[in-house]
Formats: structure tokens, sequence, C-alpha cells
């Protein structure tokens, strides 16, 4: 087991730790390599730099295993639900009957949004994108709520369990309360029930007819928030650590997460998978158009759903979701056809050798919509979602940095490509 790295450079040769992971995952500590050297390592994208010690999420993306506080993802699917899941990410355990207990009182009573907060949403145009209003309103939480975002990480992780109970049960509110405001419907209020059964009360109960859920739906909704739980040090994710490492609070924090989610190769790969399967049915095209478009290797044309930063295998989490599917749909007594254009497409791209050969296959988001919409879940919210699911995974992380006492601000180095020194010359006088 090597224990140091050694480096050989210009005239020098520096001998570097070795840091083994709980699951082997070797890192070579470079803290001091400028300091040593003079010189930087270049990662760009960070694909092969380590940027914290984590104990929440494991990911092997050659094996396709994901863990959460060393749970398989599988198990947690089958046997665990949102709120349990959650728990264990913020907490390290899985509860016990009383802390499940208390966990769940806290969401409900966290659940509402404050009526002067509600006049926020009237600030934006009818059509306003969601994750525009998610972010903007999600960081309002810091203004209401001053007492508990001091940006003072020993104050406000005196009052952590308040703060992350109310993040994710209020950034559920705010989600039903964004598609109620787009479509000119009253707000729901929160009740006295479980988190999921309440989403969907707070999105589609109607003054005269309230929302009964059925077990099939909420069981589903519970899979999907589930498997969004948490996902290592993802764009978004790290998008928080990077906040949150400046002092900033959790719920400043978690606005920042969320603008980095909805970009189309994150968070809002859902909903571009979404339009993509819906363009080839209304085209009548089998996807072979698609995929040809997929393979001339433009960001533009990308098989949305498909490839991974990390994964070179087959994400779990598209797995169960891609089998939940028609579960799902069955126990609806309804069908999709955008689920056997997806299953199509998914079929000719693993028997095609451009996806093969990059190692690009389903990932997260290219089930995840067709579920979503079986449940009745507006395309346009799909990337909210994305974010309910992710809330407990940001809270976690976020811990971990504010209650760091070696942490520091996160600051990478550069490599600089831009002009040399030259002096300042007058308009008129430039050449
Ligand atoms: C999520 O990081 C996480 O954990 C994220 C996430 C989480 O839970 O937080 O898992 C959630 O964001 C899932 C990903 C959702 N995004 C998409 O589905 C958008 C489509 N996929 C991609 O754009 C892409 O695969 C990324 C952004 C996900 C990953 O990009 P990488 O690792 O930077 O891949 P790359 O650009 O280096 O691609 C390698 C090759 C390239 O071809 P060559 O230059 O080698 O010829 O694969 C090609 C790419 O052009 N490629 C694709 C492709 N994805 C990569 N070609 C066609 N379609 C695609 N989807």
């Amino acid at each position: 087991m090597p224990t140091n790295a050694l480096l050989k450079i210009d005239d020098k040769e520096i001998s570097y730790p070795v840091i083994t992971g709980s699951e082997g995952e070797k890192a070579i500590d470079a803290r001091n390599l400028r300091k040593d050297t003079g010189y930087l390592f270049y990662d760009q994208g960070y694909g092969n730099t380590g940027s914290c010690e984590s104990c929440i999420t494991y990911l092997d993306g050659d094996n396709g295993i994901l863990r959460h506080r060393g749970y398989p993802i599988e198990q947690l699917a089958e046997q665990s639900e949102f709120v349990e899941t959650a728990y264990l990410v913020i907490y390290g355990e899985l509860p016990s009957p009383e802390q499940r207990k208390r966990f769940g009182t806290m969401l409900r009573e966290n659940a509402a949004i404050d009526t002067q907060m509600m006049r926020i949403f009237e600030g934006f145009p009818r059509g306003a994108p969601p994750m525009g209003m998610l972010t903007s309103i999600v960081s309002s939480l810091a203004a209401y709520y001053p007492h508990l975002a001091t940006n003072n990480f020993e104050k406000d992780l005196e009052n952590f369990d308040l703060t992350a109970a109310m993040a994710i049960s209020k950034i559920r509110t705010i989600v039903a309360g964004i598609y109620r405001y787009r479509h000119g419907l009253p707000f729901n209020y929160p009740k006295d029930v479980p988190f999921c059964d309440n989403f969907l009360h707070l999105m589609f109960s109607e003054p005269y007819k309230e929302y009964a859920a059925i077990p099939e739906v909420t069981r589903a909704l519970n899979l999907i928030l589930l498997l969004h739980a948490d996902h290592e040090q993802n764009c978004s994710t790290s998008t928080v650590r990077m906040v949150g490492s400046s002092g900033a609070n959790l719920f400043t924090s978690l606005a920042a997460g969320i603008c980095a989610l909805s970009g189309p190769l994150h968070g809002g790969a859902n909903t571009a998978v979404m339009q993509m399967l819906q363009a080839i049915h209304d085209e009548g095209d089998d996807g072979t158009r698609f995929i040809a478009a997929a393979k001339s290797g433009s960001k533009a044309n990308r098989l949305m759903g498909f490839g991974h930063a990390v994964y070179r295998n087959y994400d779990p989490r598209a797995r169960i979701i891609g089998h939940a599917c028609d579960v799902v749909l069955n126990k609806l007594g309804k069908t999709d056809p955008l689920l056997d254009i997806a299953k199509r497409l998914e079929h000719s791209a693993l028997n095609d050798d451009y996806f093969l050969s990059r190692k690009l296959y389903p990932n997260v988001d290219f089930y995840s919509g067709i579920i979503m919409r079986a449940l009745g879940i507006p395309t346009e919210l799909f990337t909210t979602m994305f974010a309910i699911g992710r809330s407990p995974g940001w809270i976690a992380n976020w811990k971990e940095v504010a209650s760091n006492p070696k942490g520091r601000i996160y600051r990478p180095r550069q490599v600089y490509v831009g002009p040399v020194k030259r002096d300042y010359v007058l308009i008129g006088k430039r050449g």
C-alpha cells in the first residue's frame, strides 16, 4: 500500500503523503505542492481533484456503486423513504423511531411560508422560470430568519436541526407555491400529514376539493426524491460547499446550489430529456435523428439523460427508476408513449459504438421525468423536484464545511494565459 508519492521536478525530489479513504480510494495530498515547488496541478473541471474528505456518500463510477453513509442506494430505494434517508444523509445514522418522529414533526411545523414571503411570488411574471423563482425565494429565507442565518458558523450550527428541517420543508412548499402561482391558482396551506402527501396536497388540492393521494403515488414520489438525496461532489453540491466555505449561512448556500443545479448539463437535464422525447414523439422520429445528432459531438445536440461525469457504467439510480416506470404506470393504470420511446432510445444507444466506446449510459435524469409526469407534475417543475430531493445532501455537505475546525475557504488557483504586462496608453494616442 503506497503511503507516499514521489514527485521529481526540476532538480527536486519531493515526497507527498497518500491518503487512503475508507473504501480504499487513494489521493495524493498535494496541499503543499505550490509552496514546495511553485507549481500547480492543472485539472480543468476538477475531475481528478478531491476538494474535501467527506463521510456522506460513496460513489464508484466505474462499477456503478452509490452508497449513503454506507447503505447501498438499492436497499434504501427498496426499504426506506425520503424523510428517513434525508435524516440518514444529514445525521449519519438511520433514525430511531423517536428521532424519526421528531424530525417529521419539525418538518410539519416548518412547512408553511411566511405570509410576507408569499408576496415575493407576486414580484415574478407568471411565466417566470421555476428555478429562477426557487433560487430567489430560498435565498430570502436568510432575510426572514436572520437568527438562523447569522453567517457565524458557531451560532448557525447551534440552530442547525431547526434550520435544516426548515430548509427541506420550505423548499418543498415553495416549489408547490411556484406551481400554484404560475398557473394562477390560490396557494394551499400545509396540512399535518407526511412530507410527500403534503407536497401533493400543496400542489393539487383545490378550494372545493382536497387532493387525496393514493399510496402508489406517494410511494413513487418518495422514491424519486430519495434517489436524488445526495451524490458526492456534483456541481451543485460542490457549489454549496464553496459558498458555505466563505462562512455563508445554510439558506444562502442552498440558494447557490439551486443556481448550479439549474443548468441543462446538471439538474436541468431531466426537463431536457422530456423535451427531447416529446420532440421525437411529435416528429414521429424513431430516435435515429437524435442519436445521429448526438454523435456529432456538439454539446448542443447531446443525448440528454445520457453520460455522466463520474459513472462509466449504468447509473444505479437510472436502473432503479427505469424499472419503477413500468410499475408506477401500471399501478396508476396509465401508459406513456414517451416511455416506449425512451426504452427504444436506450436500446439503440447501448448498441451503438459511439456511446459504448465512451461509456455513456443512462443517468438519473433519463427516466425520472416519465414517473414525475405520471404523478401529474408538469415538466417545467422537474428540476425544482430535483432540488427538493437534493436538499438533504446539500445540507449535509454544508454542515461538514461549517463544522470542520480545520476548514478553509475554497480558493482554487488558475493558470493565467492572458496578456503579459503592458503600459496604459491614453485614448487617441493608441496605435
Ligand atoms: C446529473 O455529477 C453528478 O453526480 C450529477 C448528477 C447528480 O446526481 O448530481 O448525477 C446529476 O447532472 C446527471 C447528468 C445530467 N446531464 C445530462 O444528462 C446532459 C447530457 N450529458 C452530458 O452533457 C455529459 O455526459 C455530462 C455533462 C453529464 C458529463 O460530461 P463530461 O464528463 O464532461 O463528459 P465529456 O464532455 O468529457 O464527454 C466525453 C465524450 C465527449 O466526446 P469526445 O470529445 O470524447 O468525442 O462523450 C461525449 C462528449 O462529446 N458525450 C456525449 C454525451 N455525454 C458525453 N455525447 C452525446 N451525448 C451525451 N449525452
